[in-house]
């Protein structure tokens, strides 16, 4: 019987019989509804790609698109009869996943088709994927590319990570100056070849369309309190000691970190935050908030007269304080508000702010006891979902095996998991050929954690489909890694442990000693003014 390959795997899938009862030729007839256009637009555009094919005409094949409000918005249904297919789905966007599959079964089935049934829908209500452009700038072309291949695995939130120390991506119009200053770095970590680049209003707006007519939202990071060197090299003011800063050039936590005590910080990055959710308009927006060293805050005269004001117990509190003050400007909008998991201990922050999961510092009691009150979380454990780490570390088995389930969930716990993110961070990703070696296949992985139902994922099953999987990805144009280098094994494995490791050795910032001695030159400054 003809295997047909399809990821992320669907719901139910039967296929009767071995006859090719259905052919692509170009003379199909497609028969079309209102909502139908996105979904027509890109099978036209697959045909056209990888079957060099126009097809338009009075043949006798026939290509239905429905959309049937009766079934969940993200569902659909594919039939496969003699001469015909049948893609209905529970609304455009479920219409486009059914278009996502028959490009795949097309293309694995060589154009011909047997009778077969699919019923399908989605684990997860989130399934993203995160690009970092603040290490390193991904043209407008290249962030297109992923969205198209976020498509293809059905995904459907792009949460696009603007900015970094290394650099600031997204032009305000309103703070010229974060991309003037900001978005440039004097080298790179594997050059001494300077680095910029950025995004204008209209590549953002672009982008945002072009995700949209594809069902896939865009979520904006701006991180900060820390990684803002690079808003601290065009604003200095920023920080607790103003000097001359530059955008970093090396990876690491940086000790510089946002001033919280001036008011007029929360004023700027209110600001910052407002013309964001200007540009971007789906509903949410993501604060980052990870990795904020307190060092600058102990010794911030500001900071220090915040925290006695407000009664906070210790400096931790003033990262909470940001986050919900900026939080709640933004909910005041009406916007989701996003975070990575960094502040989980015994002051959390406001319940209505989304919790990205990323590390081991929140135990998963403490995962379970805030889902079950009510915190949304999206799933993105480094060790499983984070796409740049080697494979010697995350092999593509262990991605696929992505299993978080923390215990003692009630109903409402249960369902406060939005989905799962996989996150391509780009400190060692300063290129496409990088990251799709990165990415590829483990985001077909990804994608069946995200979309597939437990019960139904076959790690065996998922290994057969890739030698299709990976001829579409060259006919694409995407370079996957081979897929022997995604189980590494002896020596391999423990030279890319090594490799990881003296990378995490890095970035405990040693770089940070000399930072703190200008910082404490700044202090002495500001204590004889005072
Ligand atoms: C993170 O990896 N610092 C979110
Ligand atoms: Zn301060």
């Amino acid at each position: 019987m003809k295997k047909y390959s399809v990821i992320p795997q669907p719901r139910v899938f039967s296929v009767c019989g071995d006859e090719a009862v259905f052919t692509l030729t170009d003379n199909l007839v497609f028969e079309c509804c209102e909502g139908s256009r996105n979904s027509l637009n890109e099978l036209l555009g697959f045909f056209r790609e990888v079957f060099c094919m126009e097809p338009v005409g009075f043949g006798k094949e026939k290509i239905r698109f429905e959309i049937d409000g009766e079934i969940e918005e993200e569902s659909y249904f594919l039939k496969v009869e003699r001469d015909r297919i049948l893609l209905r789905g529970g609304s455009e966007k479920g219409l486009f996943y059914a278009v996502q599959t028959l490009k795949q079964l097309l293309f694995s089935g060589d154009g011909k088709l047997t009778e077969m049934e699919i019923t399908d829908s989605p684990r997860y209500g989130v399934r993203g994927f995160m690009l970092d452009c603040g290490r390193y700038f991904f043209t407008v072309e290249a962030v297109k590319q992923f969205i198209d291949m976020m498509a293809l695995h059905k995904l459907n939130e792009f949460h696009w990570h603007l900015s970094e120390d290394q650099g600031f991506r997204c032009q305000l119009e309103d703070k010229l100056l974060l991309t003037e200053i900001g978005s440039y770095r004097s080298h790179t970590n594997f050059n001494s070849i300077p680095h910029e680049g950025y995004y204008t209003k209209a590549d953002m707006l672009d982008v945002i369309n072009y995700a949209h007519s594809k069902y896939i939202k865009v979520i904006p990071e701006i991180d900060s309190p820390g990684h803002v060197m690079a808003m601290l090299a065009a604003y200095p003011e920023l920080a607790c000691f103003p000097r001359d800063f530059s955008v970093s050039t090396f990876w690491g936590v940086k000790h510089d970190v946002l001033c919280i005590g001036k008011e007029s910080t929360i004023d700027f990055m209110k600001e910052v935050y407002g013309e964001l959710a200007e540009i971007f308009t789906d509903g949410v927006i993501h604060l980052g908030g990870d990795e904020v060293p307190t060092v600058r805050w102990k010794s911030c005269p500001d900071c220090q007269r915040l925290m006695k004001e407000k009664g906070m117990k210790d400096e931790s509190d003033l990262h909470t304080y940001y986050l919900d003050t900026i939080g709640s400007f933004l909910r005041e909008k009406g916007i989701e508000v996003r975070m990575w998991n960094d502040r989980v201990k015994d002051n959390m922050t406001d319940k209505s702010i989304t919790w990205q999961l990323w590390n081991g510092a929140i135990g998963k009691e403490d995962v379970a006891k805030e889902l079950n009150s009510g915190r949304k979380f999206v799933l993105s454990c480094s060790a499983l979902s984070y796409l740049d780490l080697p494979y010697a570390e995350t092999s593509l088995a262990k991605a696929y095996n992505f299993a978080y389930e923390p215990e003692g969930l009630t109903d409402e716990g249960e369902k406060n998991i939005l989905g799962i993110e996989a996150c391509l961070w780009t400190e060692f990703v300063p290129d496409m050929l990088t990251a799709d070696k990165m990415t590829y296949p483990r985001l077909a992985a990804l994608s069946e954690n995200a979309w597939t139902m437990k019960d139904k994922k076959d790690y065996g099953a998922f290994i057969e489909k890739m030698p299709s999987y990976y001829n579409l990805l060259s006919v694409l144009g995407i370079r996957p890694a081979p897929l022997k280098v995604t189980e590494p094994k002896g020596i391999r494995r423990l030279a890319g442990k090594i490799w990881w490791q003296r990378r995490q050795l890095t970035w405990g910032a040693h770089h940070n000693i000399i930072s703190d001695i200008m910082a404490k030159k700044a202090l002495g400054k500001i204590s004889e003014t005072e």
